[in-house]
């Protein structure tokens, strides 16, 4: 069976000498010294000067709103892993959906626009697959309108804007690095915070908002990394130049064997590609049932990612209706694509494909 993805596991002895470390010094949770020591490595990996790690990318993203105290509405992509959405309206803010470009699949700037209003609050926007957003006019619309940015950067570890990376734009950047994704710690996540000023106060809303014995300021939750998490992170970091240089060998034969095939999402400029999705969009829903079908017949399962468009959660309110993102959930599949996927097995997965397009 060849599923979407699969989770790479690092070095084993690597990680036991580092659970080894944990047993001694019995330490397992609570900014422990390997969450430590991950914060300053992905720091110094990633180039960003602020991060704090916390247990998935969903707690991120709450912890980002609570953080810059969003409030009211906020304006995000109907495209996108449903937690975009979910953790806005969790944390009674509502959600606002400006559709998006149908070449890139980001949220289109021109459509945040139209949808601002007075009581808006916030962008969140999505870097999908990795492919960064229009990162200039979303900062000018959010400056022209006194807005804060809160990017759902799940998808964009290790990504690149001209030549700095893509965590360092927008108020607050999340990461999520849960097992399927291009790096991970198990389950975990982390925010990349921009103002100094703000990363003492996430760390406390982290840690359900204490600040010391006797004074507990802001509304917080549990949201901390543990020590095992951790240390799978540091021996998966260890091993980031072989993982993105067989993803990049996968990426390539797809691209070149598909490219005249099927549609593929336009790579904005100035953006290096971490390789951590391979999107196909089809001509037709039809089409693209009879390609999903043909493949799980032979146990190949892409997965229909994102599906269904998040503007018709039926919590959603008020109802609002997103042509271009429903049109592409109908039509697009993301591609088997991990490290260890095996040539033969790709080279399957595309004759498939060919052969029922
Ligand atoms: C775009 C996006 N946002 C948020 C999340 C949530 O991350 P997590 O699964 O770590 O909670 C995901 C993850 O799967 C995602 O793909």
């Amino acid at each position: 069976m060849i599923n979407v993805t699969k989770t790479y596991l690092p070095n084993k002895e690597k990680y036991f000498s580092y659970i080894d470390k944990i047993y001694k010094n019995g330490w397992i949770t609570n900014n422990g010294p390997l969450v430590q020591e991950l914060e300053r490595k992905l720091a110094e990996y990633l180039g960003v000067k602020n991060i704090v790690l916390v247990a998935n990318g969903t707690v991120a993203l709450e912890i980002a709103y609570r953080t810059l105290e969003i409030k009211d509405y906020a304006i995000t992509t109907p495209f996108s892993f449903v937690a975009t959405t979910s953790s806005l309206v969790t944390n009674g803010i509502k959600p606002i959906f400006a559709d998006i470009d149908p070449h890139t699949l980001n949220i289109n700037p021109e459509n945040i626009k139209n949808a601002i209003t007075k009581n808006t609050s916030a962008i969140v926007p999505v870097h999908v697959f990795g492919n960064g957003c229009d990162v200039e006019s979303i900062n000018d619309i959010a400056k022209e309108n006194n807005l804060k940015v809160i990017y759902d950067a799940a998808h964009a570890f290790d990504v690149k804007y001209k030549d700095t990376s893509i965590l360092n734009y927008g108020d607050i950047s999340t990461l999520s690095f849960h097992a399927t994704k291009l790096f991970h710690t198990i389950e975990g996540g982390a925010l990349i915070i921009n103002d100094d000023s703000l990363v003492q106060k996430a760390r406390y809303l982290i840690n359900f908002g204490i600040e010391n014995e006797e004074s507990i300021p802001n509304l917080g939750t549990n949201a901390k990394m543990n020590e095992f998490e951790a240390a799978m992170g540091l021996c998966m970091l260890d091993e980031m130049e072989i993982i993105k240089s067989m993803r990049k060998e996968v990426y390539k034969i797809y691209k070149k064997e598909l490219k005249n095939t099927v549609e593929l999402p336009k790579q904005n400029e100035n953006i290096t590609s971490n390789h951590s999705y391979f999107p196909i969009i089809f001509k037709s829903e039809e089409q693209m049932l009879t390609v999903q079908k043909a493949l799980n017949d032979e146990q190949i399962f892409p997965r229909r990612y994102f599906y269904p468009s998040l503007d018709t959660l039926n919590y959603i309110e008020p109802k609002q209706r997103c042509n271009i993102s429903r049109d592409i959930c109908n039509r697009i599949l993301v591609l088997p694509m991990y490290p260890e996927l095996k040539k033969e097995d790709q080279t399957h997965i595309i004759q498939i494909i060919k052969k029922n397009i």
